[in-house]
Formats: C-alpha cells, structure tokens, sequence
C-alpha cells in the first residue's frame, strides 16, 4: 500500500454485533417465546445503544429439538417467530436505521424433519441417499466407529428400514448433511443466495468446522486429558470427525458466494486453539472474514492467561486478517457469572477496545447473569439428552430484562424460560439513565469506539501486565488510547514500558475520569481504565 492510499475499512470491521437470541429477545404475540415482530420494536434500544449489526440465532422452520438449530426449511420463516413479511420488515427497518441483520446458517446439519432428509431415509437407492453420512454397521452390528455425539452417547443412529447408521454430531434429530455430495454445496448455496437476494447482510455459520468428516471413518483416538467433570463427548479427540482439510474449500465456496455481492459477512462458529482457528481465514482471504474468536468465552478469567491469548491471537493472524472476540453467547455461561458483576463492566471495556469486531450477547450490556432454570423447567436438550443440570444452557437464555414488570416486559404470557430473579435492578429502563449503570458504560464505550478510528481500527500493542492487571495501547494516525483493565480485586500498578502520560477519558467507575496519568498506571480491583495519551 503507498503511503498516500488509504486502507478502506468495511462496517464488519468497524462495527459492532449484537447477537440476539430470538426466542427470548421480545415476546410481542403473548406466547411466551420472542418473535422477529419483537425484535423491530426493540431496534430504538439497538440504536440507542450504539451497535452496527444485529446477528439472530435461527428463525427458519424447525420442530424446535434444539430451538431452532434442527432446520426444517431452509428458506422460510418458523410461525412461531412471525413470517416472511415480518423478516423483510425487520431488515428494512433494520436499514434504515443504519443496522446490518445477519442471519444463523445451520449447513453442517438440518432436522431430521426435513424434507432432503425423509427422502434420504426413505431408501438406500433414493437420489437423496448420499445428501447424508450413511454408514453400515460395524462388524459386530454395532454403530461403524467410535465417534460420539456432543449431546451425549453414539453419533450414530441406526435406520432399522434401511439398515444402516446414519451420523448426527449433535441431537438424533439433526441428522448431518454429506458436504462432500456437490448436490448438498448447490442447494445450501442456493439458500444463501436466497436470503442475500433478499437484503440481509451476512450469515454466521453454525459449527463450520464440522463440515467435513473424515472420508474413511476413522475412529477418533481417546482424549488423555479427559475429566469427569467435561461432557462425555470430551472423552475422545474429534481429530477424524471435525476440522478436516477439506473443509477449507467449503468454506471457500461460501466466501466465493459472498463475495458476489457487495460488503457481506462470513462468520465461522469455530471452537479450536488459536493456530488452528486462524487457518479458516482461509490462503489469500478466501475463508471466512471473521472466524469467531472465543477466547474471552473459553479462558479462566485470568489476566495472564488472557494477555497470553491476546498476543498470541494477533501474532497468527494472517496477512489481512481481521480479528474479533466474542464475550458471550447462547451456549456459555453468561459474562457477569462466569466473571462476576463487577468484572462485567471490565470485560465491557476489553471487549469493547480490542482490536478487532466484538460480539456483544443480548442482556451482557445491563450485566445479566445467568437464570436460574428450575429442574423441572430445564428445556436444553443438551442438559435433558446428557441427563445432567449442569450441562444445561437455558440459565443464559432466559428472557431479556426490559423493565421491572411481571417477566420483565418481555412478555404478557408465561415466558418460556423464568425472567431473572434479579430484575429489579438489572432491566434497561432501571438502568437507561444512570449515568453509573452498566448499560450506561455500554453506551458510552460504544460512543467513543464510533467516534475514534484509533477504537475502531487502530493497530495493538501489549503494553504490560502485572499480576491481574493487564493494559494495551490502540493507535491510529495521531491518536493513542491505553486500556488498563484489572481483573482481580487486589489494586495494581502497571509499569509504564514507554512514557504514559495522558487524561482518563472513560472508566468502569466514573469518578476517575478526568484524571491525570503520568508514568505508572494504577487500576483499584474491579476497574478499568481508558486513557487517551497525549499526543
Ligand atoms: C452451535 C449452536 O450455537 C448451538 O446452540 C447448537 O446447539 C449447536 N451448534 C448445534 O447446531
């Protein structure tokens, strides 16, 4: 690049995605479970807010095994969740408004309901047969290797009409589709075309890096590292079953896809270490443009575990490369438990300066914990398959908090999971002006990140770590910021490794701001700092 060029910065990478769990954002019909209708009504909140893109986990047809995530009917609109009208409206308003709508992509597997799937089963010599991981049985009868389901026991169920064994890495439900069948690539690509025709703005893809299976079936080797407390499906390494080769071309057709159209967004749902992760970028930027980073997500809330994964995160970017991190989503623990509250505010801050594209999980920004779900209301098929609470991932589904109200103003029916008992103060009404609240410091951080390119874009550099307290400096042009985050409750001082001289300008408690800072930067426990150096 001369240096007179400037580097054009697209709104996925500027921005910020706010991802929504649609069954609990809004409830507008008095069912009980959100709907696409609630999600337009709350677009004031997105806005006010500050974020640039709104993600919604599936809507499409689905006999709802895994809410959503066992597809019917690729190119459709579930009842439960409104129409096709109501999809359009919402990305209309959505546009105007100047927010993106990205949609969930579930191509690894569909429901057990779908249509290519009955046919499928219907008879070995069906066209449809090879659309699905078919497999006879081993020798012994039993199911042709060792490979486990996530959600517990044998990914593989057995056809008793057609006398084979079918593969399903999650519920029996969601059977998986053979991406290695050219037929399977056309009719999901046609899907993606279908919904990019119609204005929506990216899709993030469920599971890509399960895509592809090994071609011979090998039996995954056991997992030496395995404990009881891990699910069962932690006992082998998916080394045969996930994260093959060929995946990346996959991907690679999708990206082509994308890239047809202008300024849409892949997102990969990838769990692997950092060195592997990188490579679904893709050679030459033809994977996708934001395989997500679950690093925030996946670490103990650690300082150094976390400044580690940071350094080691930007140093395996490829060239061009744009990083993201992901603080919450549907399937983990929420932020403000799995951190604590106080910390919930920190991780605003860190999340909300990284370098790279944040993803911010509906509720995190009035620093909602995680429910609590009854025994017998647990609805996860993840905990009720495995046949333990724990596993269960309803406490960070249940309803969004919108005021004080009986469940929370989500809806006027019974919510389909219980509101938080927490609601009193953790609502946005309760907390939309309190200058002090979370949801304030949201606002706030997402202001200033809109308003500076060093925020926005800007390059990293660690600049220091002390026993929980870590900080980074984000520059651009002639503008330089430094996050002093602390993740512990003891007080630190960070060592200044070059002059830090500059003025507080937002911190998780306000009464630092204004500050000056000169030489070494000291952060109290639970605190996080933004400090605008001087130029
Ligand atoms: C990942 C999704 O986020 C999760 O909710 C779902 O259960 C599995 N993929 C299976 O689709």
């Amino acid at each position: 690049m001369s240096g007179t060029e400037a580097r054009v910065y697209l709104w996925w990478q500027k921005g910020v995605v706010y991802h929504v769990y649609p069954r609990s954002f809004q409830d507008t019909t008095g069912n009980g479970i959100g709907d696409l209708e609630g999600i337009r009504r709350r677009l004031d909140h997105l806005e006010w807010l500050g974020v640039d893109a709104v993600w919604i986990s599936p809507v499409y047809p689905s006999p709802m095994a895994d809410f959503g995530y066992d597809i019917s009917d690729y190119t459709a609109i579930d009842p439960l969740f409104g129409t096709m009208e109501d999809m359009d409206r919402l990305v209309t308003e959505a546009h105007r408004r100047g927010l993106k709508v990205i949609m969930d992509l579930v191509p690894n597997h569909s429901s057990d309901q779908h249509p290519w799937f009955l046919e499928s089963r219907s008879s070995r010599d069906n066209p449809k047969r090879d659309w699905y991981l078919w497999a006879d049985p081993a020798p012994d009868g039993g199911p042709p290797n060792n490979w486990l389901s996530v959600f517990g026991g044998s990914a593989w169920e057995w056809d008793e009409a057609t006398g084979q064994y079918y593969y399903h890495a999650f519920l029996r439900e969601q059977p998986d589709l053979n991406w290695r069948n050219p037929e399977v690539q056309d009719a999901m690509l046609d899907v993606m075309r279908f919904w990019l025709d119609r204005g929506v703005d990216g899709f993030r893809v469920d599971v890509m890096w399960h895509m592809v299976k090994d071609h011979r079936l090998r039996d995954n080797p056991p997992n030496p590292d395995y404990s009881k407390d891990q699910p069962p499906y932690n006992r082998l390494l998916p080394v045969y079953s996930t994260d093959q080769p060929e995946v990346h071309d996959v991907v690679s057709m999708m990206r082509h896809l994308i890239d047809e159209y202008d300024e849409r967004v892949l997102i990969g749902e990838i769990y692997l270490p950092i060195g592997k992760l990188v490579a679904y970028y893709g050679e030459d930027g033809s994977g996708a443009h934001l395989p997500f980073n679950f690093q925030l997500v996946e670490l103990p809330w650690d300082a150094g575990k976390i400044y580690a994964a940071i350094t080691e995160y930007e140093a395996s970017l490829p060239p061009g490369g744009w990083p993201n991190w992901v603080l919450g989503n549907h399937d983990k623990s929420r932020v403000a438990s799995r951190a604590g509250v106080e910390q919930a505010r920190v991780a605003a801050m860190l999340l909300l300066t990284l370098r790279g594209t944040p993803t911010l999980y509906f509720g995190d920004e009035i620093g909602m914990r995680d429910g609590l779900v009854p025994p017998d209301r647990v609805r996860d098929p993840q905990a009720l398959n495995l046949g333990d609470p724990s596993f269960s991932r309803d406490p960070q589904r249940v309803p969004m908090c919108w005021d004080d109200s009986e469940h929370a103003g989500f809806t006027t029916g019974q919510p389909w999971l219980p509101a938080s008992p927490d609601t009193n103060e953790v609502n946005v009404e309760a907390q939309r002006d309190d200058p002090d609240s979370i949801l304030s410091l949201h606002r706030r951080l997402l202001e200033l990140r809109r308003q500076e390119p060093a925020l926005q874009i800007g390059d990293y550099a660690p600049a220091g770590l002390d026993g929980n307290a870590f900080a980074f400096v984000r520059e651009h042009a002639d503008r330089c910021f430094l996050t002093a985050v602390n993740l512990g409750e003891a007080p630190a001082r960070l060592r200044a490794a070059r002059p830090t001289r500059g003025t507080v300008v937002l911190a998780t408690d306000r009464r630092r701001e204004g500050e000056r800072v000169e030489g070494d930067v000291q952060v109290a426990g639970n605190q996080g700092l933004l400090v605008r150096l001087d130029s």
